[in-house]
This record gives structure tokens, C-alpha cells and sequence, in this order.
């Protein structure tokens, strides 16, 4: 179901202008921190906390791991903004409501819109635990996120020929070349869930060009470049869907796998805020 767009933009307004006026904080960079990866929270220096409920019009999250506030602190030397949870569209939002998070930072002014997520790794060359850094995605959700009446301000139809942003990407390498970490590069395959693959899926959606697969970011990230920001993002591989190596999956694997390498990412997340002019 498609809201009226008028009324989905009134709403974003309310939204950012509530924000406004309970933080003084004007941050420029937006972070979307995935299942498990809650510990960049902590490396935060938070100002304000919103729990999801407090704020209007906010979806509330459903997904355990996920606890559902709005972060403005210090993180890198910069002012930033992080949603510690995320909606889903397999939990039933519409993709107007999984993305209202990227509206609203959007309208606030955010240029830049950071993210993570746990996802399976096809590619037979990664490893569980390994870091991803996001070069390019393939949108196999079933509806998409621009569906309907167009948001004012961004293109009709939004280029996607950079999704992720190279200069980003370029200090995302150099900062893992200098702390000797082991990244690996891949593109990142958005389904909607809420089962995980058989092994004939992810045989497909290596096929297809994916080396991971995951149930979030795409609808966000083609929002985010709707409106402007640059991207960046990083998947933890959780496990890995790749033949012969597929063993079964819980959720509760998945945070454990995420939760072991978290600290290595928040460190890029971290530096490479810190490098952005
Ligand atoms: N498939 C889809 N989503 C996921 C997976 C997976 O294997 N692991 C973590 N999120």
C-alpha cells in the first residue's frame, strides 16, 4: 500500500523538525548499524538517544538484536547520526516505511549514508567472519522503494551507475591496508527473507552476479542515492552459501558470527568518517 505522498512528505518533515528541536547536534553523516553490529553504537560518544517509540511517525522495529533508537554523538571527530535498528520489509512495513529512517536523514541534511548488514556469502573465496566492503548491489526485493509518485527533490530515474562511492571505497582499502585487516570486495544481493536460501538460491544468486545475499540495505541505499548522499557499506559474512560449505543458519548464528568481527568494522567505519573532508 502506497501512502499519499504528500501526506508520506508532511510526515518526514514532522519528523526532522521534532529531531531538530530535541538535539542541537547537525550532523552530516547518517549510519545504519545491522543485525549484531550494535557495537559501533558504543563507540559513540552519544549527545541524545531517541528510543524509536519516542519519535513521531517512526516505525517501530520488531527483530531481536535490533534495539530500536536514534543515536546523535561524536564518532571520528565528526557529528553523526545512527539508527541502532532497522525495518525490514519482511516484517510487513511497506518500502515507504523501511526507508522513512533515510527520508528523514535526508531532510536533515545528512550527505553521506553509512551501512551495514550480516549477510551469506556466495563467493567460495570468502570466509565466515570476513568484512565486504559494498561495491555494488543487485535488487531482487519484490517491490521497489521509488514505486509510486516520485519524492520531491531526487531524479525520476535515479542513476545508479556509482552506488556506492569510489572515493569512499578508496579509504575503506587504504584504512584496512594500514590496520592489516582482511576485507574482501564484493556485490551485495537484497531478498526479502525471512527464510534463508536453500543452496540452489544461493547457487542462483551467484549465478545472478551476487557474492552476498542478505534481507536489508537495497531498498535504503536507493533511497539514500534518491537524495543525494554518498554511500557507503560494509556486510559481515554470517555464514556462507557456497556448495559444500552450507550448514544450517539461525538468526542466533548470524548475530554471533556478526558480533565476533564487529569491533574491526566499527574501527572502519570510524576511520574512514574521520577522513571525509
Ligand atoms: N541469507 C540471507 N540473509 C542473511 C544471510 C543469508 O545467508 N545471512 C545473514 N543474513
Amino acid at each position: 500500500m502506497i501512502m499519499d505522498i504528500n501526506q508520506y512528505v508532511s510526515q518526514v518533515k514532522e519528523t526532522a523538525s521534532w529531531i531538530l528541536a530535541h538535539t542541537s547536534l547537525r550532523p552530516k553523516i547518517g549510519i545504519v548499524l545491522g543485525t549484531g553490529l550494535g557495537h559501533l553504537a558504543e563507540e559513540i560518544e552519544v549527545v541524545d538517544a531517541f528510543p524509536y517509540n519516542d519519535i513521531p511517525n517512526f516505525p517501530i522495529s520488531t527483530v531481536e538484536g535490533h534495539s530500536g533508537r536514534l543515536l546523535f554523538g561524536h564518532l571520528g571527530g565528526k557529528d553523526v547520526m545512527a539508527l541502532e535498528g532497522r525495518f525490514h520489509y519482511y516484517e510487513g512495513y511497506t518500502m515507504q516505511q523501511v526507508t522513512f529512517p533515510e527520508r528523514v536523514m535526508a531532510e536533515l541534511g545528512m550527505k553521506y549514508f553509512f551501512v551495514s548488514n550480516a549477510a551469506g556469502g556466495t563467493n567460495a573465496d570468502f570466509r565466515i567472519g570476513d568484512l565486504m566492503l559494498i561495491t555494488d548491489h543487485i535488487n531482487m526485493m519484490p517491490e521497489h522503494p521509488l514505486h509510486g509518485p516520485n519524492y520531491p527533490g531526487g531524479d525520476r530515474f535515479p542513476d545508479m551507475s556509482e552506488a556506492y562511492d569510489k572515493h569512499l571505497l578508496d579509504l575503506a582499502r587504504q584504512i584496512a591496508a594500514e590496520k592489516n585487516v582482511r576485507v574482501v570486495e564484493g556485490t551485495y544481493l537484497g531478498t526479502q527473507g525471512p527464510t534463508f536460501e536453500t543452496p540452489k538460491e544461493y547457487h542462483m544468486f551467484h549465478i545472478l552476479g551476487g557474492d552476498a545475499v542478505g534481507m536489508s540495505t537495497v531498498p535504503e541505499v536507493i533511497v539514500a542515492r534518491h537524495a543525494g548522499m554518498k554511500v557507503f557499506g560494509i556486510s559481515v559474512i554470517t555464514d556462507l552459501g557456497v556448495e559444500g560449505k552450507i550448514v544450517e543458519v539461525s538468526h542466533e548464528e548470524v548475530q554471533k558470527a556478526a558480533n565476533a568481527v564487529q569491533p574491526i568494522m566499527a574501527d572502519i567505519f570510524r576511520e574512514v568518517i574521520r577522513r571525509i573532508d
